[in-house]
């Protein structure tokens, strides 16, 4: 019975997890999100971030335990998000695990939250299959050639912003609030995808590296260009939203093949967006490769996912040394040679 924390940005999080009879069952998945401090700035504040996490952690591992009917006696591992992420708020949740774990004897086991968001999607099933995932998130797009647990290889990543950061930048462009990826998608489902002719980076060299950035300079000359573009905001919305859509789901439906890939995965934030996900979908289903959903739970920060990761090191790996540190650009796989 594995405990896991998440404090990687802005969500303090715990979950424990167990086998039962094969599958991974989550006995409690707790999250205690400081969006709303957050919102006031526009952005997440990495010194109140984790001057949060250090008041949310104790209590919240607590009522973990609570909620599960179980005692810190129960846990035979404790686990931890290790990188990548904000080192202030990182430190706060390894340290509380390693603690934890020093203090009881147990193992621990540090966890890159990249993994953790990849694997998301087969926490229900419990074994990882060979698939391509499609990670989304604020911070990191990736496509990875997965062959099995342990086993990744980057096919593409952004040369710029990640796609929720692109959402985010134009939801601030936008005057939404924070954060502004299910702003944008709400508002989209008002507009006509097609009214703003937004830019797609194709990248010929690195046909499935991401570019970003371009689509939001594309955003900011329009805004600059109409008079009053509050009367324009769900347009606005439904193009970008359609540029970034159909970038993410070209190139993966493309690596799919190349890949010879039969299952592809979407995990991150950005994975909520219910229009990317039947974009994907229909895709896929159109040349013959199925999509495994990511439960509604699992997709923005939370610590089941940490938990599973955790639970799968746990039978594949030796656990860490109390030594180790937390990396905030810790990398999941590298781009093969
Ligand atoms: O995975 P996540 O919770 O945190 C990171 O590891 O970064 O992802 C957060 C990101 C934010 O950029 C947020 O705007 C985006 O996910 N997001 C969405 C939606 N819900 C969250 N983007 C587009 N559409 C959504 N419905
Ligand atoms: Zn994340």
């Amino acid at each position: 019975m594995i405990l896991a924390i998440e404090s990687s940005c802005d969500e303090t999080a715990v979950a424990i997890i167990r086998r039962e009879d094969q599958t991974p069952k989550l006995l409690s998945s707790l999250i205690s999100s400081q969006i709303e401090i957050h919102r006031e700035y526009g952005g997440v504040v990495p010194e109140v971030a984790c001057r949060n996490h250090a008041q949310r952690v104790r209590p919240l591992v607590q009522q973990a335990l609570d909620d599960a009917g179980v005692t810190l006696e129960d846990i035979t591992a404790f686990a931890a998000t290790r990188g990548p992420g904000l080192a202030s708020s990182l430190l706060v949740g390894l340290a509380y695990a390693k603690g934890l774990a020093a203090s009881s004897g147990k193992p621990f086991f540090g966890i890159n939250h990249m993994e953790g968001h990849l694997l998301s999607p087969f926490l229900e099933e419990g074994a990882i299959p060979p698939h391509l995932g499609l990670i989304v998130s604020g911070g990191h797009t990736m496509l990875i050639d997965v062959q099995a647990h342990g086993q990744y290889q980057l096919i593409g990543r952004t040369i710029d912003d990640a796609a929720g950061e692109a959402f985010d930048k134009v939801g601030r462009m936008l005057k939404l609030p924070y954060p502004g990826g299910p702003e944008i998608e709400k508002h989209a489902r008002e507009g006509d995808p097609k009214a703003f002719a937004f830019p797609r980076a194709h990248l010929n060299d690195t046909p499935f590296h991401f570019s970003f950035s371009g689509l939001k300079t594309a955003v900011l000359y329009q805004l600059q260009k109409l008079d009053d573009p509050q009367t324009h905001l769900a347009d606005i919305c439904a193009s970008f939203q359609a540029a970034v859509i159909d970038a993410l789901v070209k190139k993966t439906i493309k690596a799919a093949r190349q890949t010879g890939h039969t299952l592809i995965t979407l995990s991150g934030g950005v994975a909520c967006n219910r229009t990317l996900q039947e974009a994907l979908t229909v895709a896929a289903q159109n040349v013959g490769i199925g999509v495994q959903p990511t439960p509604p739970s699992l997709t923005t920060d939370n610590a089941g996912m940490i938990a599973f990761a955790a639970l799968l090191a746990s039978e594949n790996r030796p656990a860490d040394p109390l030594d180790i540190g937390i990396n905030p650009n810790l990398a999941l796989a590298t781009i093969p040679t």
